[in-house]
């Protein structure tokens, strides 16, 4: 019988880090296919067998159910990269005082940075491999660190990833129990040129902030690295680990 097709799979291929990851990924030539998710498909995203592209809402659980059904049909999943994230847009801002904690803004970041996430890891967990290694990535952020907080504000994001990275930490514990093989991680990109850190950037000669191709080469070397012992780890792009 055929091996099942080695799959990449890129959840917010939209984002800035999200398209990198998978110009990466694919210039590798290591995976059968790249599969991109975004809610619209970048201009950009190749018109090509070896590239699909499912439509998906990561807040909508339809949605990845119906996206984990192509999945399972097309093969095995030996990279998935969860490069969706939510800091700043309509209506939401980083609070630098708590006076500007808002309920619908903290449920929003949550839903985004942390649910979402987690749901993803449900229904694309169990399309790894069993019989070799494999790596699920949330893209976390070293704000996250609750140890590491120094400054303050930022209350929602900082939580959100915090909750996120507990939710990674437990689910690769229930993770190794089936694919003993297999990593589930939170990766902190370092500070990358995106629409996300746009408005909060230095800018200027101080400005030590990665294009995406940067992060993303590296944080895709940091995976294949990756091995059973890291399972359930926060890494930085250099590989260093991140206290929680
Ligand atoms: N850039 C940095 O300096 C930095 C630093 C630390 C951590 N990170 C983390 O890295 C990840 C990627 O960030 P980025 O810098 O690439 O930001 P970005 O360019 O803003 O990309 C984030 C993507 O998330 C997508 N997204 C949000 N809600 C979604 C939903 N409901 N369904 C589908 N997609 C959704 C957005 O899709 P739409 O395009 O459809 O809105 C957007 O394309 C995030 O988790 C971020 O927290 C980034």
């Amino acid at each position: 019988m055929a091996e099942p097709a080695s799959i990449a799979v890129v959840v917010g291929v939209a984002g800035g880090l999200g398209g990198a990851l998978a110009r990466t990924l694919g210039a590798q030539g290591r995976y059968d296919l790249v599969v991109g998710l975004a809610r619209r498909r970048p201009a950009d995203w190749p018109n090509s067998p070896e590239w699909p592209f499912i439509e998906t809402d990561i807040q909508n659980e339809d949605d990845l159910l119906a996206a984990a059904q192509v999945l399972r049909a097309l093969g095995s999943l030996d990279r998935v990269v969860v490069a969706t994230g939510l800091l700043h847009g309509e209506g939401v801002a980083p609070e630098k005082t708590m006076r500007s904690l808002d309920a619908a803004t903290l449920t929003r970041l949550f839903a985004v940075n942390a649910v979402a996430p987690a749901l993803i890891a449900k229904h694309l967990l169990p399309l790894t491999p069993k019989d070799r290694p494999s790596v699920f990535a949330a893209l976390s952020a070293r704000v996250g660190s609750i140890s590491d907080n120094r400054l303050g504000g930022w209350y929602g994001y900082r939580a959100s990833k915090a909750a996120l990275n507990m939710l990674i930490a437990t689910l690769a514990i229930e993770h190794r129990r089936t694919r003993p093989l297999g990593v589930c991680v939170a990766l902190h990109p370092g500070t990358v040129l995106t629409d996300l850190s746009a408005p909060f950037r230095k800018g200027g000669a101080d400005d030590t902030s990665f294009i995406p191709a940067r992060s993303a080469q590296a944080l895709v070397e940091l995976m294949d690295r990756l091995g059973a012992d890291d399972n359930g780890g926060f890494f930085a792009w250099d590989g260093s680990r991140i206290e929680w």
